[in-house]
């Protein structure tokens, strides 16, 4: 008995050294719409990243199974699934990064801003939970319309006096992924090596990719980059009418997702450095929210990145982008005060 107790002890001695040795702190990610179509391969994503030690999955149903099913999977954070608004608290406490993808997908011949009327709801919902039992998370809102509820989320903060504008991301990734897919098809370049920017909004014309900005460089003509800026746009679009009634991008969605909730974990554990684009208040143009390059660092975004220069294409479509956007941040805005 006393061996065995001798033993215990010294064991969980070594582990409790291990891990203060080990130089990654300790981080809980909660996904909010965790068994849904982009949730769970989000949830699955986000147990293989290795800066996660806790993950806390929420959702109005289907928790516990998703929850059961991917703690087995043999790596180090510990996972815990929430089920029904009385649970919320419980999963969203003590979080560093929370991920939004509750809400509604499109259907054939939606556009995102058709979502607005049940997802505008979901978000503020959530973002009022957010503000009370983690006002100091990063937020990432996947939830569309994007272009109004990241807007809606930051009214929700005002309200709670615990706004944070550097805490605060719509996740646009999935555009950059695209572009970055798509021009590596056409230019006949690897896509893990290409960069390029994609700026705005993340709503038809509200996205711009910057293909002028794209390394590495091919001569690609004008014709090619209408037609890639095209795509890009209406990148969604594709996948909705591909799915035929069965939701919207899932799978690269979760890919997306992962990849910038990574990003935000590195900028907080104080990795040098790191740089993605997303939808955030701004001041890079004469409107509150804008998707641009930004530094990440300790607090969220260190720094909003300027356009850099335009070509005449890509300039036209920053201005006939602007009103469109406008109208949907202001949406945001007066649904989060009215309600
Ligand atoms: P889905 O319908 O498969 O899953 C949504 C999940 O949200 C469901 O499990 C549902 O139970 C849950 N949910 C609903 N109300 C909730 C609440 N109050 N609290 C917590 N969870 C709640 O939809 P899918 O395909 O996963 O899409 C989710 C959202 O992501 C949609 O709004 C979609 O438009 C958006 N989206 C955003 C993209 C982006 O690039 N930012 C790309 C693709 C989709």
């Amino acid at each position: 008995q006393s061996l065995r107790s001798a033993v215990g002890r010294g064991s969980s001695h070594l582990a409790r050294r291990g891990y203060s040795t080990d130089a990654v702190p300790e981080r809980k990610v909660a996904i909010l719409g965790a068994a849904g179509g982009i949730g769970q391969p989000l949830s699955m994503l986000m147990k293989l990243n290795p800066h996660v030690s806790s993950l806390s999955l929420y959702d109005i149903a289907g928790t516990p199974g998703v929850a059961a099913d991917i703690s087995h999977v043999s790596t180090k954070s510990e996972v815990a699934g929430y089920q029904g608004e009385d649970e919320l608290g419980k999963a969203l406490e003590g979080s560093d990064v929370v991920l939004i993808p509750a809400g509604v997908p499109r259907k054939p011949g939606m556009t995102r801003d058709d979502l607005f009327n049940i997802n505008a709801g979901i978000v503020k919902s959530l973002c009022i939970a957010i503000a009370k039992y983690c006002p100091n998370a990063l937020v990432n809102v996947i939830s569309n319309p994007v272009n109004s509820t990241v807007p809606i989320a930051a009214e929700v903060f005002k309200k709670a006096g615990v706004y944070d504008e550097r805490k605060l991301f719509g996740v646009t990734t999935l555009d950059v992924v695209r572009a970055k897919t798509f021009y590596a098809g056409k230019a006949k370049v690897p896509p893990a090596e290409v960069n390029v920017p994609v700026v705005g909004g993340h709503a038809g014309i509200t996205i711009l990719p910057l293909f002028s900005q794209t390394s590495p460089k091919a001569n690609l003509g004008d014709d090619d980059i209408k037609a890639l800026t095209k795509r890009t746009q209406d990148g969604g679009t594709e996948v909705v009418e591909a799915k035929a009634g069965k939701g919207s991008a899932t799978l690269s969605m979760a890919y997306a997702g992962a990849l910038f909730a990574d990003a935000c974990l590195k900028g907080l554990n104080g990795v040098s450095d790191v740089v993605v684009c997303s939808f955030v208040q701004s001041n890079v143009t004469e409107l509150p929210f804008f998707a641009s390059k930004v530094r990440l660092g300790k607090n969220g975004v260190e720094e909003a990145i300027g356009l850099g220069p335009l070509s005449d294409y890509e300039q036209q479509g920053l201005d006939s982008l602007k009103s469109e956007l406008k109208a949907s941040i202001e949406k945001g805005i007066n649904f989060a005060n009215k309600s």
